[in-house]
């Protein structure tokens, strides 16, 4: 039996998953279905990265230790490919202790073969992405996520990336599919044919990690860490690894975001290569799902909670979405629009209609059995071109599986059931009676139509593995849907004469403004707000008063009355909702066309974040940069001027004016911290 090993990326716990991270895992889970349903023993690794100084923090803002951040959002994870239906065979946390023991064998083999060697570092690092960015004398942004990075100087183990550099070109050019898709792959050759330098694969300033053997001050860099966890999650250990192991490396496909190429085609083989391992058969750089135009990130606060797609849409609607809404390889723009006119059109018309009509007509007319096709002679061209248009279809959708063009074997099934669907509406069963003549045509009809539902239901079950299963329960099948073989299938597969299901609609179909009001209500999402330019509240009400206040509060914010007698008092449970925390402004400059606003860069201890506040007649950009300011932290990010402002900054409004001070601390206090 073929092995078919496939990995996902290992997912930072600092935060929740989100629409982001749900995308690569439903795509691998999809994959690895549709390699079980040709036959092949699969092994589907998902995982999580848990070390490092992003997750330090971010433990250190919420007050906990790392670890339990970690187990808190690893179990996240968990539950969301739970929902999700993600059949998984390893899910590796590299705070597992078969992981240390792994990732440290890996260390000592690129070690002894003399791929690693000790000096001091000194440059600019991106904690969010730990990477570290080309020397400067400015702080450079960082070049994968943009933020800015930090200094930092230290003893450090280098790995000897600038040996590996002909090796990789030649590994490139040796395996065209090596790095997919092309484009990306010319991007990373150029990369490489650059020149590369030595990289620094430990840190004595992050304590939150694997420590390098033979010497406790270091810890292992966290990628080097967490790639090798595509090797322990199959049993690479530190004596003898396991027979998983040997039956399953190398990979045959590892799926990645476009933004973690470099690691996994640059970093990662040359570090297999230097501890002698093979390397994975092929690495696919997926885009991006933007929101409002830009990638969906926590930091940017745009992103989509796949838990509120799964409650109003269910699992498998948000599966297909995904797969069929983008060609795999690009960015996409997720809209609750588009996702639900996928359901109503895709779902509910096209399938849900094919299935519930064809089996409606068969209940009412052959007593819920299945009928007898009239004899082989009896059918007309249009019978047989449905069949060879089914039997089309599914070589066209293994040849699109094959490649991942997910979207186009899906546009492939959908050009099958639009095909019987017309089938139905040319052959018109509905107008034929029971009677003895016309019953033969009418059974051939139904049975034509059923037999492409039963087609077009294997090949969607990688895809839409729930909906799947109930169509075949209702065509009355007895065979586990799972154990069929997409690349046996053959016409004529429907027993006759068997019963059907009990039937009931699978796909409702939705009313996109109830639906889409419900959920903008439950998030609170601003998708179809448009913000005018902020303007601070005004204060005329009180004009001796100063009073704290956010300063890119709503202009329609209720003003009057605020400290009159009337107003009623707010709980503790009520402050409690706010969470103000301190953060740290790293840039700032003004909005053209909008000249009360400044566009501020702040750091909020677990992230960096975009925040306008309507202060640019009090402050100037600059004289504002390093301080420390009080910010509302879980208000739901807005756009103004087209720009997201995630966030507001707390200051008083002094005088006639309303002119803002900041608000702002005498002794320090670090970024994130909160104000109870
Ligand atoms: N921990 C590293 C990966 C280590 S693998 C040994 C990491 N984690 S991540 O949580 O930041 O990202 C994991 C994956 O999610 C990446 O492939 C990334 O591209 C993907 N996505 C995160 N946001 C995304 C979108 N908005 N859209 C699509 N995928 C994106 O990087």
């Amino acid at each position: 039996m073929r092995t078919f090993y496939l990995t996902t990326p290992l997912y930072y716990v600092n935060a929740k998953p989100h629409l982001g991270h749900t995308y690569t895992t439903v795509v691998a889970d999809c994959l690895s279905r549709f390699r079980r349903m040709l036959g092949d023993d699969v092994c589907l690794l998902t995982g999580t990265d848990e070390h490092g100084q992003n997750i330090e923090r971010a433990a250190a803002a919420l007050e906990i230790t790392p670890k339990q951040l970690a187990d808190r959002n690893a179990a996240e994870y968990q539950k969301l490919w739970a929902r999700l239906g993600i059949e998984y065979d390893q899910f590796i946390r590299t705070t597992e202790s078969r992981h240390y023991a792994g990732a440290a064998e890996v260390f000592k083999r690129a070690f002894d073969s003399g791929a690693i060697y000790k000096g001091e570092y000194s440059g600019w690092y991106c904690i969010s992405c730990n990477l570290f960015a080309p020397e400067s004398n400015t702080p450079p942004n960082c070049e994968v996520c943009g933020r800015p990075t930090e200094r930092v100087t230290e003893e450090s183990y280098f790995f000897r990336l600038s040996d590996f550099q002909q090796a990789l070109l030649d590994h490139y050019e040796k395996n065209p599919k090596f790095i997919m898709p092309v484009s990306r792959r010319n991007e990373v050759v150029n990369f490489v044919s650059g020149g590369l330098k030595d990289l620094s694969i430990s840190r004595t300033s992050v304590k939150w990690g694997i420590p390098v053997p033979g010497d406790k001050n270091h810890v292992i860099y966290v990628w080097f860490d967490a790639l090798v966890g595509y090797l322990t999650g199959i049993g690479f250990g530190a004596e003898n690894s396991s027979e998983q192991f040997h039956k399953y490396w190398p990979a045959q496909i590892q799926l990645v975001g476009k933004d973690i190429i470099r690691f996994h085609t640059v970093y990662w083989p040359a570090f297999l290569m230097a501890a002698g391992l093979e390397l994975p058969r092929q690495v696919f750089a997926h885009g991006w799902w933007l929101k409002d135009e830009v990638k969906m990130s926590k930091s940017r606060g745009n992103v989509i909670d796949p838990h509120v797609l799964l409650t109003h849409f269910g699992s498998d609607a948000v599966r297909y979405f995904l797969l069929r809404e983008v060609p795999f390889g690009l960015d996409g723009t997720f809209s609750y629009e588009a996702f639900i006119q996928r359901v109503n059109g895709d779902l509910a018309n096209d399938y849900g209609n094919l299935v519930s009509r064809t089996l409606t007509l068969i209940s009412k007319n052959f007593g819920n059995l299945m009928p007898y096709p009239s004899a082989i002679e009896g059918r007309t061209s249009l019978d047989k071109e449905v069949e060879a248009t089914a039997l089309a279809t599914v070589e066209t959708y293994q040849a699109h599986m094959g490649n991942l063009a997910f979207s186009n074997a899906l546009e492939s099934v959908w050009e099958l059931l639009a095909r019987a669907n017309r089938y139905l509406n040319e052959s018109a069963p509905w107008a034929l009676t029971d009677n003895s003549k016309e019953r033969p045509r009418l059974a051939t009809i139904l049975y034509t139509a059923a037999e492409v539902i039963r087609i077009a239901t294997v090949l969607l079950t990688p895809v839409l593995p729930q909906s799947c299963r109930r169509v075949w329960e209702q065509l009355g099948l007895k065979i586990p849907l799972k154990l069929q073989r997409i690349n046996e299938i053959k016409w004529g597969g429907l027993p006759v004469g068997s019963s059907l299901g009990e039937l009931s609609p699978i796909f409702p179909r939705l009313d996109k403004k109830i639906v889409i009001d419900k959920i903008l209500q439950e998030t609170g999402d601003e998708a179809t707000v448009k913000d005018p330019e902020l303007e601070r509240p005004r204060t005329t009400s009180h004009p001796k008063s100063a009073k704290i206040q956010p300063v890119a509060a709503p202009a329609s914010e209720p003003e009057a009355g605020r400290n009159g007698p009337q107003e009623p008092k707010i709980t503790i449970d009520d402050f409690a909702k706010v969470e103000l925390r301190v953060a740290q402004v790293i840039s700032a400059e003004r909005v053209p066309g909008a000249d009360k606003l400044l566009k501020l860069t702040v750091d909020v201890g677990s992230e960096v974040r975009q925040i306008l506040a309507g202060i640019a007649k009090a402050y100037a950009p600059e004289s504002i940069v390093g301080r420390k300011i009080v910010i509302v932290a879980n208000l739901q990010p807005r756009k103004m001027r087209g720009l997201e402002s995630n966030g507001m900054l707390l200051a008083a409004s002094v005088g006639d004016e309303g002119r803002p001070v900041l608000a702002t601390f005498l002794e320090d206090v670090p970024n994130g911290a909160r104000l109870k």
